[in-house]
This record gives C-alpha cells, sequence and structure tokens, in this order.
C-alpha cells in the first residue's frame, strides 16, 4: 500500500487537530500540528518580550530565529506528539489564550514561514503524514494527495474552543475566545505571505452539525481511495 500526504487547512478552532490526531492513528501515520510551531516561535518573541500588547519588535525576532529549535517527541500516555522548544516542552505553555492572541502577527512574518515551512517539508518527504495548518495544501505540500478544508460557523467554533480551555482549567469569558478567533481569522486570511485559502482541488467539509465519528470516516474513504 503507497503512503500519502494528507493536507487538513481551515479556520482557527475548526476541530482540524482532533480529526488529524485520530486520522493518523487510525492510518498509522505521523501527524504534525503545523499550528504548534507558529505559536512555539509566539511563546519564544513573548518570553523574550520581542512581543507584547503594544509593541513587536519583528527585526530582533526574525535576526533570533536561528536560536529557535522546535521539534516533537511522541507521548505514548496522550497519544500525540508534543512540541518542544530548545528542548522544553511547552505543549501547555502555547495553548493560552495569551499566546493565541500573538500568534497570527507572529505568522505574518516571511522569515518565521519559510524556516517553518522548510521543517514541514522535511517531516513529510517520505510520505504517511496528516499535517494540519492554513497553508498546508497551498504552500507546503501543493502535490498532496488528500485535501480537506474545514468549516463551521465562527460560533461554534469559538464554543468549542471555550469549552476546551475552561475543561483545561482557563479563566476568561467566551467573548473574549470568540474574539480571538475572528481576529486570527482575519489576519490569517489577509496575510501577504501564504494567507489562509482554500486550495483549488481541496474537499470542503463543514463541520458545525458533523461528530467526529462521521468526519473521520468520510475522510477515511477519501484517504482510502488514494492509497
Ligand atoms: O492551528 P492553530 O490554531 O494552533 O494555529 C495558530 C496560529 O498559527 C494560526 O491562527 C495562524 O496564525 C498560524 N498558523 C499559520 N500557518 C499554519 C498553521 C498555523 O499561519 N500552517
Amino acid at each position: 500500500m503507497s503512503k500519502i500526504i494528507i493536507a487538513i487547512d481551515g479556520f482557527s478552532s475548526t476541530g482540524k487537530s482532533t480529526i488529524a490526531k485520530q486520522l493518523a492513528n487510525a492510518l498509522d501515520y505521523i501527524y504534525v500540528d503545523t499550528g504548534a510551531m507558529y505559536r512555539a516561535v509566539a511563546y519564544f518573541a513573548l518570553k523574550r518580550n520581542l512581543i507584547g500588547d503594544d509593541f513587536f519588535k519583528e527585526d530582533e525576532l526574525v535576526n533570533r530565529l536561528e536560536d529557535i529549535s522546535i521539534k516533537f517527541k511522541f507521548n505514548k500516555a496522550v497519544g500525540f506528539a508534543e512540541v518542544y522548544l530548545n528542548g522544553i516542552n511547552i505543549e501547555a505553555d502555547i495553548r493560552t489564550l495569551r499566546v493565541s492572541k500573538f500568534v497570527s502577527p507572529v505568522a505574518t512574518l516571511s522569515a518565521v514561514r519559510s524556516k517553518l515551512v522548510e521543517q514541514q517539508q522535511l517531516m513529510g518527504k517520505d510520505k504517511g503524514i496528516v499535517m494540519d495548518g492554513r497553508d498546508i495544501g497551498t504552500v507546503v505540500f501543493p502535490d498532496a494527495e488528500l485535501k480537506i478544508f474545514m468549516t463551521a460557523s465562527a460560533e461554534t467554533r469559538a464554543k468549542r474552543r471555550y469549552k476546551e480551555l475552561l475543561d483545561r482549567g482557563h479563566k476568561l469569558s467566551y467573548e473574549d475566545v470568540l474574539e480571538n478567533v475572528t481576529t486570527r481569522d482575519h489576519i490569517d486570511s489577509t496575510r501577504e505571505d501564504s494567507p489562509l485559502v482554500k486550495a483549488e482541488d481541496a474537499i470542503e467539509i463543514d463541520n458545525s452539525d458533523l461528530t467526529i465519528k462521521a468526519q473521520l470516516k468520510t475522510i477515511i474513504n477519501l484517504a482510502n481511495q488514494r492509497i
């Protein structure tokens, strides 16, 4: 059986990573969460005071990109690969609303994108990979055998993200989460470099009213047709 590349793109909190993780497990493929990589860079910038509520030292961040090493290590206990920044597990640290607030401005920088895209392309060189993000089917793997574009209404997505963050013990309001989701979508879809757009050959799935099981079944069928 041949191995393929599955690219899953879409707006914030469309449940891409939930599906991508389960899909990778079902097919025995590697799963790569590229959002975690952009979040890791934003986390680095926040820690080093290169970005904050009213400033962004873009040039300094670009000059320090060499100091950033992002790796994934599979954690059996949770069943997926966690992200490490310079050897330290930052999986929980990058999921805060604060990192979510600064990640999209950081992800507009071409120098950041080209560094991460190069690493992502290397990770997928042997195929057998499910990668989710915003530009996987358009920029990272334009020749991916299967491209999915996930959508859902902004309210559905904000509700999901709000519940997820509450479950993790974060204290925040639904309005703040909704505002973050819509602001990120706007920045991600209007940036100059690799904006979030549906690839021409991507299959769109609106999952506002679909269970995870139903989505998984559809995508596994599509994958099997291409393997
Ligand atoms: O997927 P997640 O919501 O964790 O992504 C966080 C942010 O990282 C996105 O809002 C976007 O700004 C950026 N991103 C990107 N390209 C990708 C993946 C994520 O620009 N391939």
